[in-house]
């Protein structure tokens, strides 16, 4: 077998302009990395990518999509990278949509989910203010980590213009810390997430618990507000790599569980079953 002389690094590049933002972070990191690291590119909003259709037929052990687009493809692309970059912009207060696209076919990622783990992962937002973040950069870090992918890192980068955000003073220390995480991944207890965001999942996102903490909106850790920083004192197991793995028994036992109500159901939904339906080129 031909061996690889240098290691893949994939940029999943979630903008559509040429030499955008985020094409120009994950370009600085490989270069960061140097030359044991190969740099492939997919530009995600040139894939055909269709919504998942809800029938859960890919948790069948054995099965796969049926849909017949370019997300397999990817998924392959993906497994044979020794490092993934996640570059993408912020679109009205959230990741651009075709990273959620992508993240919606979850169950058919599922079963990549033992391979994904191994491969270090960055996420990279690209935004025009930091004002306007909104949920972009934690929705990026889950839809992220929604197909097994393993988040060492999570970065921002601020430029409205395609090239801007390379004028920033902090643009090459990001990027360093970026190569340097992707190069020698911390172990999951060695992550920094930094400060205000859960150490186990990045989210920054936080909702006022019962009993007067902070609950992850995201993995529903919990913490203590403590001045500027936040003490974290529960981690809900349900969100572990075990748990996650307990979750997709429990889905595939939904799945087996239809075919024993599938009447009852049916009789349900034929009483919801009468609409009238708009279309595209169709007169109203
Ligand atoms: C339709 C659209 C919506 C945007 N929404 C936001 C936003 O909500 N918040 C923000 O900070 N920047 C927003 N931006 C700015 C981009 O995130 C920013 O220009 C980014 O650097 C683009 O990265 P790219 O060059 O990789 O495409 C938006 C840009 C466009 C085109």
């Amino acid at each position: 077998m031909e061996k690889r002389l240098k290691k893949k690094l994939m940029g999943l590049i979630g903008s559509y302009r040429k030499t955008g933002n985020s094409e120009i972070v994950a370009k600085a990191v490989a270069r960061q990395m140097g030359d044991n690291w190969q740099l492939s590119l997919v530009r995600l909003p040139k894939l055909s990518v269709a919504p998942c259709r809800g029938c859960y037929a890919c948790l069948i052990p054995g099965k796969t999509c049926m849909i017949e687009d370019d997300l397999a493809w990817l998924l392959e692309q993906i497994k044979q990278a020794d490092a993934v970059i996640m570059a993408a912009p912020n679109y009205a207060l959230g990741p651009v949509g075709i990273v959620k696209m992508i993240s919606d076919r979850v169950l058919q990622a599922a079963h990549y989910f033992q391979a994904f783990q191994d491969i270090s992962t960055a996420v990279v937002l690209t935004l025009g203010l930091e004002k306007y973040n909104g949920i972009a950069q934690t929705a990026l870090c889950v839809q992220t980590a929604s197909l097994g992918l393993n988040v060492v890192s999570v970065e921002s980068f601020v430029g409205t213009h395609p090239g801007e955000v390379a004028r920033a003073g902090s643009f090459d220390a990001k990027v360093e810390a970026i190569a340097e995480a992707l190069i020698r991944p911390p172990a999951d207890h060695e992550k920094q997430a930094g400060p205000g965001r859960c150490p186990r999942c990045f989210s920054d996102l936080f909702r006022p618990h019962a009993d007067g903490d902070l609950e992850c909106a995201i993995c529903k850790s919990r913490a203590r507000q403590n001045g500027p920083d936040l003490d974290f004192h529960y981690f809900d197991p349900e969100f572990t790599k075990e748990g996650q793995m307990k979750h997709m028994a429990w889905l595939l036992g939904k799945k087996e569980e239809y075919e024993t109500i599938k009447d009852e159901l049916k009789a349900i939904r034929e009483k919801y079953r009468d609409g009238e339906w708009e279309k595209p080129g169709e007169e109203s």
